[in-house]
């Protein structure tokens, strides 16, 4: 019975040394995956810059890699800016993102010489600009708009509005206006242009194309009727992956490449330019490096089912839960074997819809003490893992060339007493 092997070493080994349920990275996949996207995203009209979007997956490890290899770090909250600092990470390719930083955040950032925010509204320029003020701080920023493009997988639509909480609507012209107005006449933030991100896991070019085609119009209007100056432009993230058979990603660094020649073919058509363009993969870097491994438990059959128990679940992958998301699995240890009965892969957490895969072609000899590996696990899962029932989060490992270290190890039911207490405060 072969087993399936992670970065050069037995998945059985892995378990027996870290327990499950344990998340591994492939780590040279992640080389691969920022390699690829720094080699796509090129251009001799402007320069690029690939940031990562921490919120697929954060820890020290992998703002690490981030850094290694010349990536900017994509943060939406102080505690992603925080572990980026332990991190190691240059402050200056930080881009501090989110529609409702507080001024603690916000301080954070000037004090830490966070190198951009990305604004989100009209309070936050002007709370911004006061908080440089009294810090005495220089900041950039660039401000994030709603194109009106949205596109999730291979579909996307225009929409002529925008009810999104992140944001102002391309077609708000002069709110945009008066509050890069506002930030201009700060001696202290300086107004480098705009962001916008379209949607998640999308695997055509189109709708990113779509939206280069309105930002980059935008920005010449935006020049030609009120004199702003644009010289970055970020086009987000949300660069599918492979999950399931159905699941026919365009590569990221082709991706990346389309993207630029896109940009270079649309700015000279508008006559427009161009200083720096930016993308923020996050999913595309981590997501398929990733492998969840859990130690199948009971198993038991129903009316229509025939329902195969892992030792973890929505508290480490709510993905499935939340918004039905698909995976694809094997039983680690048994690759090769006929895959000849429909299981259903469910958690051990105290919900019904804790479920992991509804409908997975597996070996019918799958039982007690196999490893289940559900592929593609390595983004939003861990960041999005909860103590939900006290479960404690799995441990993290990076594996490659046959070595393998831990990045995050498992919490314990002591980590989880840690922020009891008993004192009286009123
Ligand atoms: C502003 C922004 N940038 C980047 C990303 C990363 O997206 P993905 O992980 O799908 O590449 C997101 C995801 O929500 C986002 O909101």
């Amino acid at each position: 019975m072969a087993t399936l092997e992670i970065g050069g070493i037995d998945c059985r080994r892995l378990a027996e040394v870290s327990g499950t349920p344990l998340l591994v990275y492939d780590e040279a996949k992640i080389e691969e995956q920022f390699a690829a996207a720094r080699e796509g995203f090129q251009s001799e009209q402007f320069e690029t810059e690939v940031v990562y979007a921490a919120k697929a997956f954060s820890c020290k490890a992998i703002f690490e890699k981030a850094r290694q290899a010349g990536a900017g770090l994509d943060v939406v909250s102080g505690g992603e800016l925080y572990c980026a600092r332990q991190a190691g990470v240059d402050m200056k390719k930080i881009y501090f993102h989110g529609n409702n930083k507080s001024e603690d955040e916000l301080r954070m950032a000037l004090e830490l010489g966070c190198g951009t925010i990305v604004l989100d509204n009209r309070m936050e320029a002007e709370r911004l600009v006061q908080l440089a003020e009294e810090e005495a701080k220089g900041i950039n920023v660039l401000l994030r708009v709603n194109p009106g493009i949205e596109a999730h997988t291979h579909e996307y639509i225009q929409t002529s509005g925008s009810d999104s909480k992140f944001g102002i609507s391309i077609r708000k012209r002069d709110e945009i206006q008066e509050l890069v107005k506002i930030v201009t006449e700060s001696k202290y933030v300086t107004f480098k242009g705009f962001h916008s991100h379209i949607g998640s896991q999308i695997t055509e070019t189109e709708g990113f194309e779509k939206a280069l085609e309105i930002m980059i119009r935008f920005i010449k209007e935006i020049k030609e009727a009120y004199g702003i100056q644009s010289d970055w432009l970020s086009i987000g993230g949300g660069f599918g992956i492979k999950y399931t058979a159905s699941d026919k990603p365009i590569p990221l660094g082709e991706m990346a490449q389309i993207l630029a020649s896109a940009c270079e073919r649309l700015l000279e058509e508008n006559s427009a330019e161009l200083k720096k363009l930016l993308i923020e993969p996050g999913r595309s870097i981590v997501g398929e490096a990733g492998y969840a491994l859990y130690t199948v438990g009971f198993s038991k059959d129903t009316d229509t089912k025939h329902f195969l128990f892992v030792d973890g679940g929505m508290s480490d992958n709510i993905r499935p839960a939340l918004y039905q998301a698909e995976y694809s699995c094997d039983i680690a240890t048994r690759m090769g074997e006929p895959k000849d009965k429909t299981w259903c892969i469910a958690g051990k957490n105290c919900e019904s819809g804790d479920i992991l895969v509804r409908e997975a072609q597996l070996p019918k000899t799958a039982a007690e003490g196999d490893l289940l590996v559900i592929y593609s696990a390595g983004a939003y899962g861990y960041s999005m893992a909860s103590n939900y029932n006290r479960a404690g989060r799995p441990e993290v490992v990076f594996a490659k060339g046959g070595k393998a270290r831990r990045v995050l190890r498992r919490e314990t039911y002591e980590d989880q007493l840690r922020l009891e207490t008993d004192e009286s405060i009123i």
